[in-house]
């Protein structure tokens, strides 16, 4: 293992002599809990493609961008982009479902590495619905979902690399949004949200919070 350790420091990793599993390793054991985007995309012939990402996370509101990073399709061998990467690239279009407790589940089963073209939907028990500015559908029952235009995609190795949609609707399950004081209110805790946790097979349901206000300079005495 080529990590280094000196008293009193913790172990360093010099992330150029590592290997990519190892590099892979340390960040996703440490960067998380991480959302996770379920993309679905549409092939050249008609066909929707669904699969999880969880390299991913809200870059900003205006423009208002998500980011998903895509590595290359290590199963199939060689240096090929996966379907999901493929299909934003030639359509330049996609969507983004958020996912609950409830489907997450069925969100691993589209995870599976299908041949390209099979329906991995309908094989995970899942229906969609269709999305108004973009052609690639919404899953139906989710939360949230976006519908996305490509704005940047930034490759970083061969076959994989970082996307970036500009939103251009999102649609949040009427159950979850109402009105206070004439102010928009989103329940985000009663979506029950899951994200990817620290190993291969672990997830993180938000039902632990923390409120944590925000305070003026200077700080406030605490004791
Ligand atoms: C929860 C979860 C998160 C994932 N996150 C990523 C990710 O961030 N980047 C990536 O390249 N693959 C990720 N994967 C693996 C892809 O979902 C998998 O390679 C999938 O088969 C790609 O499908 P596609 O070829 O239809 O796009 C993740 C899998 C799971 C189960």
């Amino acid at each position: 293992m080529a990590a280094k350790q000196e008293a009193n420091r913790p172990m360093q990793f010099t992330m150029n002599e590592l290997d990519h599993a190892t590099r892979y390793k340390l960040l996703v054991n440490t960067v998380h809990p991480r959302p996770i985007a379920w993309v679905t995309t549409i092939d050249d012939q008609g066909r929707v493609n669904a699969a999880p990402y969880s390299f991913f996370n809200a870059m900003g509101g205006t423009p208002p961008l998500l980011a998903i990073g895509i590595g290359s399709d290590t199963i199939r061998k060689g240096e090929r982009e996966k379907d999901s990467l493929r299909n934003i690239r030639a359509a330049g279009e996609f969507t983004v479902s958020l996912v609950s407790h409830a489907q997450a589940r069925a969100m691993v089963d589209t995870a599976a590495a299908a041949p390209s073209g099979e329906d991995e939907l309908a094989a995970a028990g899942l229906s969609t619905t269709p999305s108004s500015l973009v052609a690639p559908p919404l899953i139906a029952d989710a939360p949230v979902g976006y519908e996305c235009r490509l704005w940047q995609y930034i490759e970083t190795h061969p076959g994989g690399g970082i996307v970036l949609g500009e939103v251009l609707a999102t649609h949040i399950d009427d159950r979850f949004v109402g009105d206070e004081d004439g102010k928009l209110r989103i329940d985000a805790p009663a979506m029950d949200l899951v994200g990817r946790a620290h190993g291969s097979g672990w997830y993180w349901r938000g039902s632990d919070q923390l409120k944590l206000d925000r305070v003026d300079w200077p700080l406030p005495e605490r004791s």
